[in-house]
Order: structure tokens, then sequence, then C-alpha cells
């Protein structure tokens, strides 16, 4: 019944890993290498449960990754792990084609020969979900359709691009050698315990610190916003009802601008914790130079899950913006204590750069 989790102490794994503890659906083990992004933190009320086994390592250790198969003996793969922030890969790609195709290698490899040693019937049920973004698909158009399962790849980014690589090589090992392998390529998460360099806790967290908002380009950039665990639901029902050698696209079904977004997260800010000079909090808004190569639009259609899994998100964006804004109120100390010297590097980095 045991699953191996990798990257269960970031954002999105942990959110996987806490819903799938709370709803008892069995033990895990979670392979995390906690670079700057992975948080033990964000596991806390379960590292002392029995159900859960935490290994630090890295995803590109081919023994570790033998010895956990092997030790525990796990029904399936979710893989999670990955370098996931767009900027610091136009900043430095090497970690990204590190973590994200080598180590996507190295568990699709080591699966493969653990999978070889099943029974029939072990082998027939065991599951490799490779967890994927729609990033991959490129840039929309603001007339195009949502993309679909069978939209060509066009990845912009050198994250995008490490992701697209990682994606071929799932795809390769299950037409090749069989390995049951079901990818997901999901649209923008958010939500609880996400790494405040990402769009929404950045907001949330420069307003209450008082400094600028920063906007890239015009604001008028769209993402498809997720709640993560209607994300996480997703991947649950690929594991469980989802076709190996298919692939699965997640969505929120909600296209934001960014400049509506951060004004969602300003006016609940206004509402519930005001600045004490009474003005809106969007007054710190600040448009900065673009991202190179930023992608316009995305959307995601969810049909093919919808009709096979029976899974639809259930979050509405301005309920679930105003619960995540919530919860990073009620946990700065959170925010402060991840918030490592590297961090700072990185924000001073690449805020300075933009003028900010
Ligand atoms: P994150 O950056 O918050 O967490 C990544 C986790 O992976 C961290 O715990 C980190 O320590 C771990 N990790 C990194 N390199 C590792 C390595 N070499 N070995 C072992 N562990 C390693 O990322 P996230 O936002 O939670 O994204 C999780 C996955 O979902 C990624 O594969 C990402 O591409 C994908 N995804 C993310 C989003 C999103 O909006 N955040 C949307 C679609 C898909
Ligand atoms: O679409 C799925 C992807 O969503 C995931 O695969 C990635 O791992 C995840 O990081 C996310 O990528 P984005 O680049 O879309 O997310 P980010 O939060 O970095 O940015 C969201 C939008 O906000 C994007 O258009 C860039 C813009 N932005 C971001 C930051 C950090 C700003 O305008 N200012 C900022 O300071």
């Amino acid at each position: 019944m045991t699953i191996l989790v990798t990257g269960g102490a970031g954002f999105i794994g942990a959110n996987f890993v806490r819903d799938w503890l709370c709803e008892d659906r069995g033990p895990v083990v979670v392979l995390d290498k906690l670079t700057y992004a992975g948080n033990l933190g964000n596991l806390a009320e379960f590292l002392e449960d029995p159900r859960l086994v935490f290994a630090q390592g890295d995803i590109c250790a081919a023994d570790l990754v033998a010895r956990l198969l092997e030790e525990h003996a796990p029904r399936a793969v979710v893989h999670f792990a990955a370098e996931s922030h767009v900027d610091r890969s136009i900043d430095s790609a090497a970690d990204f084609i590190r973590t994200n195709v080598e180590g996507t290698h190295c568990l699709l490899s080591g699966a493969l020969n653990h999978w070889r040693t099943l029974s029939p019937v072990a082998a027939r049920e065991f599951r490799f979900v490779h967890v994927s973004t729609d990033e991959v698909y490129g840039t929309l158009e603001p007339d195009d359709p949502p993309f679909r399962e069978t939209n060509p790849y066009r990845p912009n980014s050198p994250y995008s691009a490490s992701k697209a690589a990682a994606d071929h090589l799932a795809r390769a090992w299950f037409q090749t050698h069989g390995l049951p392998v079901l990818t997901t390529n999901c649209s923008n998460n958010y939500g609880p315990y996400q790494f405040p360099e990402k769009l929404i806790p950045l907001v949330v967290r420069n307003a209450i610190r008082g400094q600028a908002l920063p906007i890239y380009g015009d604001g008028r950039n769209v993402r498809d916003w997720i709640y993560v665990s209607d994300h996480c639901a997703g991947v649950r029902r690929v594991l469980e009802a989802g076709r190996p050698g298919e692939v699965y696209n997640l969505g929120g079904g909600q296209e934001k601008t960014n400049i509506e977004v951060v004004h969602a997260i300003c006016a609940h800010l206004d509402a519930v914790s005001p600045r004490p000079d009474g003005k809106s909090y969007a007054e710190q808004i600040s448009f900065v130079k673009d991202r190179p190569g930023h992608d316009r639009r995305y959307a995601i259609d969810s049909t093919k899950a919808l009709r096979e899994l029976g899974w639809r998100p259930g979050e509405s964006f301005d309920a679930g913006v105003r619960k995540t804004v919530d919860w990073y109120l009620d946990h700065l100390p959170w925010v402060e204590r991840i918030e490592s010297g590297d961090y700072r590097e990185w924000v001073k980095r690449q805020y300075e750069d933009l003028h900010l």
C-alpha cells in the first residue's frame, strides 16, 4: 500500500502528502533533497507519524533510489521533485537540467529495475505518476482554445524545456519498456505552503511588509489558476483510475491576468488587515521590466480528466485567494523561517536587476 513521493517537502508535494495522510490512504515514503524550496516544517504534524518515512536525498542518486524502492516496495511513485521557478531557470539553468531531466531519468530507470522484479499482479498494478506543467505547451494567443493533451510541445523557458524533456523521457519509458507511467500537465497552483518566490505568496509577503508589489511587463499575462488541493485530488484520480501511457491535463479553468490577481489579493488584504494609513495595498503596485521570454497566456482544457476520471476542480478563484491570503497572514513565522540567506540573496539579485 506504500507510495513513494518525490519532492514531498515542497509546495504541491507537501499538500499532496498531508491530504493523503489526513485521508488515511496508506504509508508514504518521501524522498526530498530539501533544497531552498523544500521545508520539513511543511510536514511538521506528521514527522512522528509511523505512516510517514522521510528520506533526505537526491533523486539523481541511483543507489538511494534503488534502496528505497527495494526496502519499501511501493505500489507507486508520485514524482513531484523539481526545480520549479521560471525566473531562477533564466538566471541559471544547470540545476534544472540536473534535477528535472537527469533526476527524472534516474527515477524512471530505478522504477523500471524495481518493476521488473515484481510479480505479474504487482507489476500490472504498479504506477509511476510524473507530475508536469502546462508550460511545456508554450504560450497561447488571446483567442486560442485552451491547451489539450494533443497540443505540440513548444517550451519557451529553460524551466519548461527541462520539464518537456522529462515528459518525453516518461513517455519513452512507457512506449519502450512498458513501465506504467502516467503524466499530468497542470496549470498554476496556489494555496498554503507555496514558497514566497511565486507571484501570489510574494505579493502577500511584500504587501504586509510595506514593500513594492512587482508586476512584470504590462501585467496582462494570463494564468489559469488552480487551488492546490484540487490539483492533488487530480493526481490521486490519475493514480487510481488513469490509463498507463496516458497524459492528463489538469486546470483550474480560471484565467486571470496578473494585474487581476494582484488586485484580488490587495482587496482582501484591505478588508482583513488594512494599512495603518487607510490607503489600499494596491498603491504598492510597481510595474517592472518584463521576464525574458514571458509566456503571454496559459489555459488548460481538462475535458479528458473529467470524462475519464470524473475529476473537476472545486475551488473558485475568489474564495481560494481569500483562503490563501488568510493562511499566509496566520503563518507569518512560517514565511520568516523559510527565508534563508539563499532566498534573501535571490530576491536582492532578481529585483535589484529590475530596478525596483
Ligand atoms: P517546489 O519548488 O515548491 O518544490 C520542489 C520540491 O522538490 C522541494 O521540496 C525540493 O526540495 C525538492 N527537490 C528539488 N530538487 C530535488 C532533487 N534533486 N532531489 C530530491 N528533491 C528535490 O515545487 P512545486 O511548486 O511544489 O512543484 C512540484 C511539481 O509540480 C514540479 O514538478 C513542478 O514542475 C510541477 N508543477 C508545479 C506547478 C505550480 O504552479 N507550482 C504547476 C504545475 C506543475
Ligand atoms: O503554469 C504552471 C507553472 O506555474 C509551474 O509549472 C511553475 O512551476 C510555477 O512556478 C508557475 O510558473 P509561473 O512562471 O507562471 O509562476 P510565477 O508565480 O513565477 O508567475 C506567475 C505570473 O506572474 C507570471 O506571468 C509572471 C508574473 N510575475 C511573477 C513574479 C514572481 C510577476 O509579474 N511578478 C513577480 O514578481
